[in-house]
């Protein structure tokens, strides 16, 4: 069966197919997956604004969905289900895919099937590496989204940690436009952190080891996770923002290098939270395999160093490719069809959800 599916969650309008293979441990094959990116629009901006975003959306729609079936060879009677991102997202945009693929799925009279956007980061790994050995922790990373989880079962995702404030991405498209760079700012400070010195500024990252009674109960279901690391696995970012900012006041007027220093110093430690906690929690939950998956896991370091610590661990580590990894269709398709196969979909009064848990 071929499955159209349609992302519209942020800023990108994209569309792919996939097709099943009839291959339980290789399920799913990507014949299609077009991106139209709306970077160069929120640039201007230094960040994504929602109204701009949905109105290119609808521009951009149509010709998204036409190109993803020519390049699949596929036509509108080859379709067995839709697959859309319903939440979580920007609502306007969220909408306009919403909409698009309702009115697909009704005049062709075939499935819709609803998907939350963090699934598809999630299944993008399965589509490029096949099923995972389980039980698996898989650490999803984005402008949004800074969330592990721990999947014992296809398809169920349990959430052990996620971030109280910042998101990782977000950290670094903020750090980056603090540090006078463009947007988004991830692949802009992975860049210049290669020609940096990592060790250059010792910049904090909060780590939430005690027991407060001020703070939020632990993420982690009560008796998954020994306390201190349930504790743990919750990531903080907004306290290394600002001791950037603070640096980036004291400094005034810097130099490349020391853009670049900064750059590497603040990387290093983003990587090392995200990494420390991840491998953490794997070890303790006896997983099998480990996935990084969200635009972040586009970052060189990032990737680099969990193959090493992965190598080092014993524990095999799963990235998706660089297009699989930015927000796109494909993901969103293999999580459609792996759930429209659990008999999951949608009636004709699915609505977008700007919040929505997985
Ligand atoms: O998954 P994604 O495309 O959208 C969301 O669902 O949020 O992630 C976008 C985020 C942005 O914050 C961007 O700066 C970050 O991913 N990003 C990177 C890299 N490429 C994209 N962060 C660090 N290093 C990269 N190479
Ligand atoms: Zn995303």
């Amino acid at each position: 069966m071929n499955l159209l599916a349609i992302e519209t969650s942020c800023d990108e309008t994209a569309a792919a197919v996939i097709a099943e293979t009839g291959d339980p441990a290789r399920p799913w094959q990507l014949k299609s997956n077009v991106v139209a990116s709306q970077d160069a629009i929120h640039r201007e901006w230094g960040g994504v604004v929602p109204e701009l975003a949905s109105r290119q959306h609808l521009r951009d729609i149509c010709g998204v969905v036409d190109r993803a079936l020519e390049q699949a060879s596929v036509g509108w009677a080859d379709l067995g289900a839709v697959a859309v991102t319903q939440g979580p997202g920007l609502l306007g945009s969220l909408l306009v895919g919403v909409s698009f693929a309702k009115s697909i799925a009704w005049s062709r009279g075939i499935p819709l099937v609803p998907v939350h956007h963090l699934a598809g980061h999630i299944e993008s790994l399965v589509l490029q590496h096949g099923e995972l050995a389980l039980p698996a922790a898989v650490l999803v990373v984005s402008g949004g989204h800074t969330s592990l989880y721990f999947i014992r079962q296809p398809g169920h995702y349990e959430l052990i940690g996620r971030t109280r404030d910042d998101a990782a991405g977000e950290a670094y498209d903020k750090v980056a436009r603090l540090l006078g760079l463009g947007y988004p700012g991830g692949p802009i400070i992975d860049r210049l952190a290669r020609g940096g010195n990592d060790r250059a500024y010792a910049f904090p990252v909060s780590r939430m080891t005690h027991a407060d009674r001020n703070q939020p109960a632990a993420t982690a279901p009560p008796g998954l996770l020994p306390p201190h690391l349930a504790r743990s696995v919750d990531f903080s970012f907004s306290g290394l923002k600002t001791a950037v900012m603070r640096l980036v006041q004291a400094k005034g007027a810097m130099t490349d290098a020391e853009i670049a220093d900064i750059a590497a110093s603040f990387q290093r430690v983003v990587v090392e939270a995200l990494l420390d906690r991840t491998f953490e929690a794997a070890s303790w939950l006896g997983a099998r395999s480990l996935g990084i998956a969200g635009g972040v896991s586009a970052n060189s370091r990032l990737r680099a160093d969990a193959e090493a610590r992965g190598a080092k661990a014993g524990l095999p580590v799963f990235v998706p490719p660089l297009s699989l990894s930015t927000d796109n269709a494909a993901m969103i398709g293999a999580a459609g069809l792996r759930r429209f196969r659990a008999g999951i979909t949608a009636d004709w009064d699915l609505n977008a959800e700007a919040s929505l848990a997985l």
